[in-house]
């Protein structure tokens, strides 16, 4: 289980590559689309959390097609804005912001690219930067999520949809609880290429409706002053329970299984190379290190690199992970970034 998996580059994650996604977490997208059905109508996505940019791609397919446009045609084209503190390859009709979602300079430069006008989705597979340790690790997901609600908030048209990535910790009544008094359907989805074995889900919640008199405000920490409140006692309609449903067709692959590489039998199996990988991910130093020989060993702890790289050591496990698609019951290793397709 977690880091040691035996199959570690999933069928999701061939697949991914032999289609072209840059990480497989683009078919979590699209098993939630089609559960959902969340692009219908939709002129304006906010992709946050968005880099390598597998859920950029499939709005970008989705909402824009696969043939190029004429001028006149372009104009008319939905408008998708994707941002991520880190740089990403560009893609296709999709405007890229280099940024925090947590600051309110991102909302408003998403709102000048969309001019005045309110998104109709804005989707988060955000994820932080992981401690390994599982209740610190839970309590920052839950952040970051209340981060992308926030911004959403600024951004989002009345009746628009939010979908984003949820762990189901122990603390996550409270986060229902949150997303409930801004939408007035809330479901915890899990798409079947999430791995059963990892606590992530994804909140889809429609019908965007804040309180009346709610005024946006990035400095509002939302329910966070209660997290001493045991949500999970509350009983009978003092709880809030969402409706929990595995999606996507169920017939689909399943993300816990191993699969031989030739899936059809009639066609050899062909090494794909990535589609895009990250352009300067956080455990670049570590894989320099590796591959030079110059990470510490049992023998030799101590190293011509020793500042940097005692705060390495653990970057350099995550990064061996996260090219190898571990499996996702390691929350941290999940939460990194181990759905990118290196
Ligand atoms: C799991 S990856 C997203 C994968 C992406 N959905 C895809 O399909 O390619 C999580 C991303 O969250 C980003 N992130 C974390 N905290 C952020 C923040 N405060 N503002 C913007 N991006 C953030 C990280 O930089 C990372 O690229």
């Amino acid at each position: 289980m977690g880091r040691s998996s035996k199959d570690k580059r999933d069928i999701y994650y061939r697949l991914a590559k032999e289609e072209g996604w840059r990480a497989r977490s683009a078919f979590k997208l699209l098993q939630l689309d089609e559960q959902f059905s969340l692009f219908a109508g939709v002129r304006r996505a906010v992709d946050l959390c968005a880099a390598p940019g597998s859920w950029s791609q499939v709005l970008s397919r989705k909402l824009r097609g696969k043939e190029p446009k004429d001028t006149e045609e372009k104009k008319e084209e939905p408008k998708i804005v994707a941002v991520d503190l880190q740089a990403m390859a560009p893609l296709p009709g999709v405007t890229q912001i280099q940024g925090d979602i947590t600051k309110t300079s991102t909302a408003q430069e998403i709102i000048k690219h969309f001019e005045g006008q309110p998104a109709d989705i804005v989707v988060c597979d955000g994820a932080p930067d992981v401690t390994g340790l599982h209740d610190v690790d839970e309590y920052i997901q839950a952040q970051l999520l209340l981060a992308a609600l926030n911004i959403t908030t600024h951004v989002l048209k009345p009746g628009g949809t939010f979908v984003a990535k949820i762990f189901r910790g122990k603390d996550v009544t409270l986060l229902y609880s949150q997303l409930k008094i801004f939408f007035s359907e809330v479901t915890c989805a899990k798409p079947r290429s999430s791995r059963n074995s990892s606590i992530e889900a994804f909140a889809v919640c429609q019908n965007y409706c804040p309180p009346s008199g709610y005024i946006p405000n990035m400095s509002n920490p939302l329910l966070d002053h209660c997290y001493d409140v045991d949500f999970n006692q509350l009983e009978g309609p003092n709880r809030i329970i969402v409706p929990f449903l595995a999606c996507g067709d169920l017939s689909a692959y399943d993300s816990d299984r191993t699969y031989p590489l030739q899936l059809d039998p009639s066609k050899e199996y062909k090494y794909t190379p990535p589609t895009q990988p990250p352009i300067r991910p956080p455990y670049e130093q570590a894989c320099h290190l590796r591959k030079n020989n110059l990470l510490a060993t049992e023998d030799s702890p101590c190293r011509p690199l020793d500042g940097a790289f005692s705060n390495l050591h653990l970057s350099a496990n995550e990064d061996s992970e996260m090219t190898s698609e571990v499996d996702a019951a390691s929350l941290s290793a999940e939460a990194a970034h181990q759905d990118t397709v290196v």
